[in-house]
């Protein structure tokens, strides 16, 4: 299908299989377990008593280094490094229960299973929208799915421009899912909405694939691409190529930006 580019010898960063929020929990877990054998085990061996400010410092160096050993990306270093003194900054200010408990409830239904997916949400803007539409087939009525439809602009907007097709956003997470299927309606859209997860549909029932993932997403993308593409369908992808393999189209929507890339099968 796609020619592939050599790839340069690069090592796996992170051999194990387990996401990396939840590597960077599991360290935090660690850091704190190792913090409290120093602070009630090992420092009171040199008459040395551990206060909180001593185990923030304790845990945070300790979650930094263990971050490091797991080779997780960059930002995790910082993350983990300051978590505890943030914690603790948080917690002295004595807000009642539920706002973290709300916090929580609506992040979850935003990000749903970023911890597993690696693919926050993030809107495309206005200046893609209308360089998806020019790459729509002409001569007959398309058949397009944005995987990853987020609160379903893309979608609405090229089932408003382009009548004659039919549009559809498949969405992981409840809230944006839910959020599209309202607007669709509130605004007489064409466009359906789907909750699920994309790697359950059959690419081959589409012209034009659209995907605004992450990296961490694109090596199963295109696996499923190259398995489930019929001729002529076009796979787009915006911000992130696929490693290895050169992209027929390089656009940078709106005269500048971040490009979107384009396979044709
Ligand atoms: C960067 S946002 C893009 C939103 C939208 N496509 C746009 O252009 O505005 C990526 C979205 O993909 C969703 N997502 C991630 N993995 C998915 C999967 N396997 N199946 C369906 N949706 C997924 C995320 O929940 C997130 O809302």
């Amino acid at each position: 299908m796609y020619g592939r580019r050599s790839q340069p010898g690069a090592s796996p960063r992170r051999p194990l299989s387990i996401p990396p929020a939840v590597q960077a929990l599991l360290i935090q877990c660690l850091a704190l377990l190792m913090t409290l054998v120093l602070a009630f085990l090992v420092l009171p061996l040199w008459q040395v008593q551990a206060n909180v400010a001593m185990a923030v410092l304790l845990q945070g160096g300790i979650a930094g280094a263990l971050t490091r050993w797991r080779r997780l990306a960059p930002w995790w270093l910082l993350i983990q490094c300051l978590f505890p003194a943030a914690l603790v900054l948080v917690l002295s200010f004595g807000l009642p229960s539920w706002i973290f408990l709300s916090a929580f409830g609506l992040l979850l239904i935003l990000y749903w299973s970023t911890f597993r997916t690696q693919v926050p949400y993030y809107p495309s803007s206005p200046a893609v929208w209308h360089e998806v539409e020019r790459l729509l087939p002409a001569d007959r009525p398309p058949r397009f799915i944005d995987i990853g439809s987020g609160f379903g602009g893309l979608t609405m907007h090229l089932a408003r421009c382009r009548p004659d097709g039919d549009y559809a956003g498949i969405e992981l997470a409840p809230l944006p899912w839910l959020a599209s299927l309202v607007r669709a309606r509130l605004n007489g859209s064409r466009a359906r909405f789907l909750r699920g997860d994309y790697a359950d549909l059959d690419f081959g029932d589409y012209d034009v694939i659209f995907a605004y993932l992450s990296p961490a997403a694109m090596p199963a993308l295109v696996a499923k691409a190259q398995a489930e593409m019929k001729p002529g369908c076009l796979l787009l992808s915006h911000e992130f190529a696929i490693p290895g393999v050169e992209p027929q189209l390089v656009l940078h929507p709106g005269g500048g930006g971040d490009a979107l890339f384009g396979w044709y099968r």
